[in-house]
């Protein structure tokens, strides 16, 4: 710890607890007080500028979320850590909103609560020594390389604003090609760890066999062809961020080992006794269904809840259509920019007729955006020595999409289709149509569709957890 030993206030009603976590700060020099309810810790803020206030969220009387008001209220730069029941995210996220640094759930090892706290004295150390510098980089903090502003993707930035600032683990699900990697990229580079490195490890494309060493590292002579010693991935993002990519493929022996990695913080290389701790951010992603996988028992329920403290869903893009033209004209532009085909450098950017720009915003993509991107620099090489893209240039199976909403006639297709979710689309269609009609009014959006305001909010609920 740096220089002069650091101020906490401790709020907590299980007295033992307290007890005991308060002993185990003093142990490693960090000064102590206790606050037995919410009332007495908002009255020993009154009093004291403390470095850092631990609160549970639930105490009798005033909770735990008037403290953390009342602390960061009073002391912007206060670092204020929120203990959590185990499970109840949407609490912790709902804290870091209004100004937690960040969370631990309950139950929690003394270890994991000293790690959240090193790891917030360090950036708050960093942050102040490097306030030009940060400022600087503040501007760039935005998610620019994600592209979209549909309703699903502002609520996903609204989000990843939210939770880049912490070291909290993060799970990304989604089809194939909704940007997984993209959007554990960008929250890396948003981050406080954005300086150190962003190190990627897709699970299913190893061997289970060279997996384990491949994430531990190993010493040499541990397994045959194991000629020296060498790191880990989880080593080398020491202090950064470990992406690991398709988690859920992942052996038994290998998901209990992670999980105590994320419990812990420590491992072992392989054939060496000798534990090592790291201070690393985890990013897991994953399109299979984790917790289905878990009912089926292929996958360990504790590590899915380790995992899945952020849960970042990624919709697929026939839920945002309206994003298709933004994609293309970046995808558009990219190309332009590199230059294409055997022309290398900047060349002229194409256009997209109407008509093609509608099939494109038709079709619904089961390979997600990078199923368009490749479309898309298909096209641009197909229309070669003309400035537009035309129907002609696109996949045949983007030719041939329908719009089934704006076609007045509703055809039954030669192998016909699914009821359920063909009514579920229009249905969703017609809400988001009279939404961007209305401005996002859902009063008059509602009307629109001669429904009640609460029919309306209901039906957006539902659709949402499609
Ligand atoms: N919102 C977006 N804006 C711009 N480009 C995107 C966006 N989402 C995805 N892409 C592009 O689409 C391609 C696929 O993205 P990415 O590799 O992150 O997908 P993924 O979800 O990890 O897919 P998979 O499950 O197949 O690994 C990339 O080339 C990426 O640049
Ligand atoms: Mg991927």
């Amino acid at each position: 710890m740096p220089d002069s030993s650091k101020h906490v206030l401790l709020v907590e009603d299980e007295a033992a607890l307290r007890q005991a976590v308060a002993e185990q700060l003093a142990d490693r020099g960090y000064q102590v007080q206790q606050a037995e309810s919410g009332e007495v810790a908002i009255a020993r803020l009154a009093d004291f500028a403390f470095d850092i206030i631990i609160t549970d969220l639930r105490l009798p009387g005033v909770d735990g979320a008037a403290v953390l008001e009342s602390a960061v209220g009073r002391y912007p730069d206060i670092i204020a850590i929120v203990v959590t029941g185990y499970g109840t995210v949407k609490d912790a996220v709902e804290a870091i909103k209004r100004g937690a640094w960040d969370f631990v759930s309950k139950p929690f090892q003394i270890d994991e609560l000293l790690h959240v706290l090193e790891s917030a004295l360090e950036q708050r150390r960093l942050k102040s020594e490097n306030a030009y510098l940060r400022a600087q980089l503040d501007e760039r903090y935005q998610f620019s390389e994600i592209v979209g502003k549909s309703r699903p993707m502002a609520k996903l930035f609204q989000l990843l604003e939210t939770v880049a600032s912490t070291s909290s683990t993060i799970l990304i699900t989604g089809e194939t090609g909704t940007g997984k990697e993209v959007v554990a990229r960008a929250i890396h580079h948003n981050s406080p760890r954005r300086q150190q490195r962003f190190v990627a490890l897709n699970c299913s494309a190893i061997p289970e066999t060279l997996l384990e060493a491949e994430l531990f590292g190993h010493v040499r002579g541990a397994f045959t062809g194991a000629v020296g010693t060498r790191q880990g991935r989880l080593e080398q993002a020491h202090k950064g961020t470990l992406f690991l990519d398709e988690v859920g493929t992942m052996s038994p022996a290998l998901q209990m080992k992670l999980l105590r990695v994320l419990q812990e913080r420590e491992f072992e290389r392989v054939g060496d006794s000798h534990t090592i701790k790291v201070d690393v951010r985890i990013i897991a992603a994953t399109n299979s269904d984790l917790g289905r996988m878990v009912a089926a028992g292929q996958f360990r329920e504790d590590l899915f809840y380790r995992l899945n403290v952020i849960p970042v869903e990624l919709p697929p893009l026939r839920d945002r259509k309206e994003d298709i033209p933004l994609l293309v004209q970046h995808f558009l532009d990219r190309l332009a920019k590199e230059g294409s085909g055997s022309r290398k450098g900047p060349t002229e950017r194409k256009s997209v007729s109407q008509d093609a720009m509608r099939r494109l915003m038709a079709y619904l993509w089961p390979g997600n955006v990078r199923q368009l991107e490749n479309a898309v620099e298909r096209a641009v090489a197909f229309s070669a020595g003309r400035p537009q893209i035309d129907v002609g240039d696109l996949p045949a199976e983007v030719q041939q999409a329908q719009e089934t909403v704006v076609s007045p006639v509703v055809a039954l297709p030669e192998e016909g289709l699914d009821l359920d979710a063909f009514i579920t689309n229009i249905e969703r269609e017609l809400i988001q149509r009279s939404l961007e009609r209305t401005g996002g009014n859902k009063g008059q959006a509602a009307k629109l569709l001669h429904i009640k305001r609460t029919t309306l909010v209901e039906k957006l609920k539902r659709l949402d957890r499609r």
